[in-house]
C-alpha cells in the first residue's frame, strides 16, 4: 500500500486503498535502477535531453538512473550540479541522480572539489568516456572518496594501449583491417585500481566491464575484502566482436565487444555475484554520427528501452541467469553501492518506486517507438519475451503500456 510517495504496508489482503492497480499474474518489483546513463544534457541535446532520456528510462522500467558527467560542459563544479538538478526537477519523470567528474573537465589533470560536489548532490565520481590515467591522482581520489563515503566509478581503459583502436583485438579486427584493442587496456587499469583501493580503503566501482581477466581480478579482490564493485552492460552480456561483422557500427563502443569466452565469463560473474549491477551505458548518438563507417562512427549504443527485454529473453528465460539475480543487479545492489537508502526494495518506509514486469509479453524492438532520441541499437527488430509494463515513481504512474487497466489512476500518468 502506498501513501503519498512512500510504501506504507505490504501484504496479501490490503483492500482498503482508494485506488487498486491489478497486477495479477505479473511481477511487481522495486523500481529498476540504471547506474550508467548518458543524457547529453547540457550541450548535446540533439542526441538526448533530460526529458527524453527520462521518458526512455520510464518506458524501459527504470525509476532511477544515474547520469554521467561527460556533458558539455563537464559536470565538475557545484554550480553545474545545481543547474543540472534544477533542470532535472523541472522536466524529468523519473529520478535522475547525477555523478560528478573526478577531474576538472575530465581532463585527468586536477581533482574536482569532491566535498562541494557531494554537498551539491552527486552520488559518485566518474570521468566516464575517459579514464583517470594518472595513478597518483587516482590514489588521491580514492582517499577522498573514502573520507566522503562515495564511490569512484572508473572507465577502465589504458589510453596508451587503446590508442587508435576501433574494436576488440583479434581475428575480426584483422579481417576488417582496423586496429584492435586488447583486453589488457582494461585489465591494467582494473589491476591498478584494485591495488589502489586495497591500499587506501577507498571504494572503486568498475564501469561496463568487458573481459574474462577483469571478472577474475574482481572476484579475487572481493574475496580478499577489497572494496570493489562492478557493472556489466546487456550488450557485453549478449554480443561478441563477431557481431560487428553483421551489425557494424551499432556494435562499436568502448570498451569493445570481446570474445565468446569473455562474454561467458561476464555471465558467470553476474551469476555468482562478482558483478553487482547491470547498467546500460545508454549512449545516444545522432544517425549521422553512427552511419559514417566503422572507423569514424561514434562509440556507444542506447539501452534504456531494450535492457529488460533483452536480459529476460536471452539470459533469464533460457535459465542462464536467475530472475532473482537479474533483479538484484537492477535494484538493491545498485541502491546499496550508490547510497540510495530508500530505494531498491519493496519495504515499508521505502520510496514508492515500483516496476511491473510481464515476463511473457512478446514484443519487437522498434526504434521508431523509442522515447530516446538515440536510435543507435544493434537490437532493432529483435523479437523479445518479457517487458516492463508499468513504471511508478514516488507513487505516480509515469509510464504504462497502452492496454494496462489504469481505471481510477489519474495522477501523473502519461500512458
Ligand atoms: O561507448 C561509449 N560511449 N563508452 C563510453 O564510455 C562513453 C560513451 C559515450 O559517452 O558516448
Amino acid at each position: 500500500m502506498i501513501d503519498q510517495n512512500k510504501i506504507i504496508a505490504i501484504g496479501p489482503d490490503l483492500t482498503d486503498g482508494e485506488i487498486v492497480i491489478d497486477a495479477r499474474g505479473k511481477l511487481v518489483v522495486p523500481g529498476l535502477i540504471d547506474v550508467h546513463v548518458h543524457l547529453r544534457d547540457p550541450g548535446q541535446t540533439y542526441k538526448e535531453d533530460i526529458a527524453s532520456g527520462a521518458k526512455a528510462a520510464a518506458q524501459g522500467g527504470f525509476t532511477t538512473i544515474a547520469c554521467m558527467p561527460n556533458t558539455i560542459p563537464v559536470i565538475d563544479s557545484p554550480e553545474k550540479v545545481n543547474n543540472l538538478i534544477k533542470q532535472i526537477e523541472k522536466v524529468a519523470c523519473v529520478n535522475i541522480l547525477p555523478m560528478g567528474a573526478i577531474t576538472l573537465e575530465s581532463e585527468g589533470r586536477a581533482l574536482t572539489d569532491f566535498r562541494a560536489l557531494k554537498k551539491a548532490g552527486v552520488i559518485a565520481f566518474s570521468d566516464d568516456g575517459k579514464v583517470v590515467q594518472n595513478a597518483e591522482l587516482m590514489y588521491r581520489a580514492l582517499i577522498r572518496s573514502k573520507e566522503l563515503g562515495l564511490p569512484i566509478s572508473q572507465h577502465a581503459e589504458d589510453l596508451y594501449l587503446s590508442s587508435g583502436t576501433v574494436i576488440n583485438d583479434g581475428e575480426i579486427a584483422f579481417r576488417l583491417g582496423v586496429k584492435g584493442d586488447t583486453d589488457l587496456s582494461e585489465s591494467i587499469i582494473v589491476a591498478r585500481d584494485i591495488l589502489l583501493a586495497a591500499h587506501t580503503g577507498g571504494h572503486i566501482h568498475i564501469e561496463h566491464i568487458s573481459s574474462e581477466a577483469t571478472v577474475a581480478m574482481i572476484r579475487e579482490a572481493k574475496a580478499k575484502g577489497t572494496k570493489v564493485t562492478a557493472e556489466v552492460t546487456p550488450h557485453h552480456l549478449l554480443l561478441t566482436d563477431e557481431d560487428v561483422l553483421k551489425l557494424g557500427a551499432n556494435c562499436k563502443m568502448r570498451p569493445p565487444l570481446r570474445t565468446k569466452r569473455d562474454m561467458e565469463s561476464l555471465r558467470q560473474g553476474l551469476a555468482d555475484g562478482t558483478i553487482d549491477c547491470i547498467a546500460t551505458d545508454h549512449a545516444p548518438h545522432a544517425v549521422e554520427e553512427k552511419n559514417v563507417g566503422l572507423l569514424n562512427a561514434a562509440n556507444g549504443i542506447v539501452g534504456l528501452e531494450t535492457a529488460v527485454g533483452l536480459i529476460l529473453t536471452y539470459l533469464v528465460h533460457p535459465g542462464i541467469i536467475s530472475i532473482e539475480n537479474a533483479l538484484a543487479a537492477w535494484t538493491y545492489k545498485p541502491a546499496q553501492i550508490f547510497g540510495m537508502e530508500t530505494k531498491g526494495r519493496l519495504a515499508e518506509g521505502f520510496d514508492a518506486d515500483i516496476t511491473i514486469i510481464d515476463l511473457d509479453k512478446d514484443w519487437t524492438v522498434d526504434t521508431e517507438l523509442f522515447y530516446s532520441k538515440g536510435k543507435n541499437t544493434p537490437f532493432d527488430g529483435c523479437k523479445l519475451k518479457g517487458k516492463a509494463i508499468l513504471t511508478m515513481v514516488a507513487g505516480k504512474v509515469v509510464w504504462a503500456e497502452e492496454n494496462f487497466n489504469l481505471e481510477g489512476v489519474s495522477n501523473g500518468t502519461d500512458a
